[in-house]
């Protein structure tokens, strides 16, 4: 057992945390304040190859292991959490490619993303069904030599720039997950497409989110991953990796407001001393480090599992639910120690608080990670 970097993971460390600080977050409020999507960011990601860490090096990859993976996105959220949403979404949408796709399939759908900065749109919720996935809606007939996709997702992250989307849809919605599919769909190559206006959110305001509308999308055959009633399979296997990541993304969020709040403690006067002498602050940061450390052995872990191929699903939603969680905490406590501060726009914690919450929704929320776990523990041992 080794808890060290390898010398190749320290690079990545130092690359990412490099263009975190030069390039992320010196633009991370005004993206947020005005809303911008993160193109520019995206781009200078992608020649890095900070984009699509999943892509295997035989389809173009730069060959990433989970692990390092998880590095590079909690570097990237530390820069700023929206801009990291618009990136790492990149993966959630190609994640399902990667495990579910047939070699063809493969090089035809994920190798272009290593040739251009494309962007990408995982579709599984809908306006009715967000923690209840299996309820879904949209469907997929037979349509003779193509499928025909309708219906309508919501909180689609990337889609007012997506260049693919891996759409969930079934075949039958009373055969419950047993009836759903995945399915790409190429917006360029497809009519009916009606993606909705930018959602207003409190926090990753620089992320798009939006809802789509797929009315009688006529789609190729071949497009589809797996056999039909596959695609249920290819969705969870799909969360079980990119959780992970996402909880990754927290820890890079609870970091940054860690790294802002110590040097605050140490900076702020009142009553004639510094605020990290008195008892009440030191108990605030140290719960935060003593977090943000359990929070990224369990963040390792899971994609460690990952690259092991061994089960992680418990894992994932450790880390998940533990990370996210935490995050919330230590921004919320970020905000406390800066106080009245803390609550203006002209200091970074209260975007960090704001960002923060999302992460507790996204990707399965808090509640429904434990709902995981306790199935694993009770269904499935
Ligand atoms: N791997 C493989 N199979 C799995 C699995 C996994 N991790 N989890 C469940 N399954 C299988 C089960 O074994 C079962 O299979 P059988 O029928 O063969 O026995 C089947 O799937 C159904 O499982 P459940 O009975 O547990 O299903 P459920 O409907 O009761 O609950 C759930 C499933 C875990 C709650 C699931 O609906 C879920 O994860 N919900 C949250 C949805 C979510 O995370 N959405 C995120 C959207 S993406 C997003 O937020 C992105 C963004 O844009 C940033």
């Amino acid at each position: 057992m080794n808890f060290e970097y390898s010398t190749e993971q320290a690079e990545i460390k130092a690359t990412t945390m490099k263009f975190a600080r030069e390039v992320m977050m010196p633009k991370a409020s005004e993206y947020d304040q005005s809303a911008t999507f993160p193109k520019d960011i995206i781009e200078k990601a992608w020649e890095l190859g900070f984009l699509n860490t999943c892509i295997p090096a035989e389809y173009g990859g730069v060959g990433f292991s989970a692990v390092d993976s998880m590095i590079i996105t909690e570097s990237l959220a530390y820069g700023c959490m929206g801009m990291n949403t618009a990136i790492m979404a990149n993966d959630l949408a190609l994640l399902p490619i990667v495990i579910g796709a047939n070699d063809e399939q493969k090089k035809k759908f994920l190798t272009p993303f290593t040739e251009k900065p494309l962007i990408a749109s995982f579709c599984l919720t809908e306006p009715g069904n967000g923690s209840d996935a299996a309820g879904l809606k949209t469907t997929v007939k037979d349509g003779g030599d193509h499928w025909v996709v309708n219906g309508e997702k919501m909180w689609i992250t990337n889609a007012g720039f997506a260049d693919l989307f891996v759409v969930y849809a079934t075949l039958d919605p009373s055969l419950k997950h047993k009836g759903i599919c995945a399915i790409v769909i190429d917006p360029k190559e497809s009519t009916g497409i009606e993606i909705g206006k930018p959602e207003e959110k409190m926090g990753h305001k620089c992320s798009d989110t939006r809802g789509v509308r797929f009315n009688n999308v006529k789609v190729p055959k071949a497009n589809m991953l797996g056999a039909p009633g596959e695609g249920w399979k290819i969705a969870m296997k799909t969360l079980d990796h990119s959780r992970p990541m996402v909880a990754s993304s927290a820890v890079g969020g609870a970091q940054c407001a860690y790294d802002h709040s110590a040097k605050y403690a140490s900076e702020r006067q009142q009553f004639g001393r510094p605020i990290s002498q008195f008892q009440a602050i030191q108990f605030m940061v140290a719960e935060m480090a003593m977090k943000i450390e359990a929070a990224r052995l369990l963040v390792t872990k899971s994609a460690w599992l990952v690259d092991q191929k061994l089960p992680n699903t418990q894992l994932a939603s450790f880390a998940k639910a533990f990370a996210a969680d935490a995050c919330m905490q230590i921004t919320t406590d970020a905000v406390q120690i800066y106080g009245g501060y803390g609550y203006s726009k002209e200091y970074p914690v209260e975007k960090l608080m704001r960002d923060a919450k999302l992460i507790q929704i996204y990707e399965g929320t808090s509640q429904i990670q434990r709902l995981v776990i306790a199935k694993e523990i009770f269904s499935r041992s």
